[in-house]
């Protein structure tokens, strides 16, 4: 019995540990230039002498930090009277998060009062929605977008782009990767997570739930960017994220704060029985296709969601309408490559037509 008992408060610990160091076998498999990228990762399990430990820690830490020039981050746990600290090395985002710039009216227009800088807006929405595609297409649900999770890095600027910052998703903390196969083969997270650029080796996946379309969350993020269905139901998807995005966009197109002075019980109630377009007016001076972009993104039916590649199409139209054809194409190297094949195969349609006149 007492052998029972201890195997499985083993168990536990080890299930415990595992879910703690997903987050860094997850970010360790990403490679996007809008993710902020995680060099290296360490647990330190403390036992006897807490104190030592993780001051021990800390010093390698700081070592490892230094040296990259990169940030060292620490996140902790416990579980069965063992604990441990996480420490994340990675890229450092030195201009904060995007939840400051916006609190301090960064994306609005300074020459037109409550009008936002549209070019700003779409520059940053679109790398947000190339971070999410990159993600999804590797079956990874974020899970928490919001912009206090949006960190900004110096760039340089241009032309076509005087932002002087590049936008990169980062927290991975209750991110999942949602595979419907390996689900039913029972096989390991490193498979569904495919190609993702090196399988860091010895995953410590094993125990942490994985690998559906849809999942079930225990915990889900910040109330005012959840999808109605992950409140109701924990029902966490790509279509959450997307949602979550629609609230991203409004925030950059107002420069206000979602549900602003509300109480988390009052938030829940209003986001239960009203539909997001209610709670969060889109102001009339917003660009009339954003704002039906945001409405798309808070449908209520998962289903009736774009796919964050449908996302990406409408701000490529959106950028080519509002920003003028040479600015867009300037902007948006992917937009430049897309309108140039589509005029490819209309030449090539063209000459075929002629030559089956001749
Ligand atoms: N790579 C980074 N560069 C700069 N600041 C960071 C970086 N990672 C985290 N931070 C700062 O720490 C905060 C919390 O980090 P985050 O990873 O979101 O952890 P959590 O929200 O789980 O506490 C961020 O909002 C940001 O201010
Ligand atoms: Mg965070």
């Amino acid at each position: 019995m007492q052998q029972q008992q201890q195997d499985e408060h083993e168990q536990q610990v080890a299930m415990e540990l595992a879910q703690h160091e997903y987050e860094s076998w997850l970010n360790a498999n990403l490679r996007h230039p809008n993710i902020v990228q995680l060099f290296t990762s360490f647990t330190v399990v403390l036992e006897e002498h807490p104190q030592q430990l993780l001051l021990a820690s800390s010093a390698a830490a700081a070592a490892a930090g230094g040296g990259a020039g990169g940030l060292v981050h620490e996140g902790a746990g416990w579980a069965g009277g063992l604990s441990w600290k996480t420490h994340l090395v990675m890229e450092f985002c030195e201009l904060g998060t995007m939840q400051c710039v916006l609190q301090r009216g960064g994306f609005m227009d300074p020459l037109a009062p409550g009008r936002c800088n549209v070019a700003w807006v779409l520059s940053t929405a679109k790398e947000l929605c190339a971070a999410l595609a990159y993600l999804h297409s590797m079956d990874v649900v974020h899970g928490d977008l919001k912009s206090s999770n949006v960190l900004l890095k110096a760039a340089g600027t241009s032309a076509w782009d005087s932002r002087g910052f590049v936008a990169k998703v980062s927290d991975f903390g209750l991110s999942r990767v949602m595979d419907a196969i390996s689900a039913a083969n029972g096989t390991a997270a490193s498979s569904s997570c495919g190609d993702a650029a090196a399988t860091a080796a010895g995953s410590p996946c094993a125990g942490v739930p994985l690998g559906q379309s849809r999942s079930q969350a225990q915990h889900f993020g910040a109330l005012s960017h959840a999808a109605p269905e992950l409140i109701r139901g924990g029902e966490l998807s790509k279509a959450s994220d997307v949602y979550s995005v629609g609230v991203l966009l409004w925030e950059l197109l107002t420069g206000q704060v979602p549900f602003y002075g509300m109480h988390p019980g009052q938030l829940l109630n209003a986001k239960l029985s009203h539909p997001t377009s209610q709670l969060l007016p889109l102001p009339e001076t917003a660009p009339p296709a954003l704002a039906s972009l945001c409405l798309a993104c808070w449908e209520e039916q998962p289903g009736r969601r774009p796919s964050m590649q449908g996302v990406i199409q409408q701000l490529n139209a959106l950028a080519l309408e509002l920003l003028g054809e040479e600015a867009a194409l300037l902007a948006f190297p992917d937009l430049a490559r897309q309108v140039l094949a589509q005029r490819r195969s209309a030449a090539a349609a063209a000459a075929a037509a002629a030559a089956g006149v001749q």
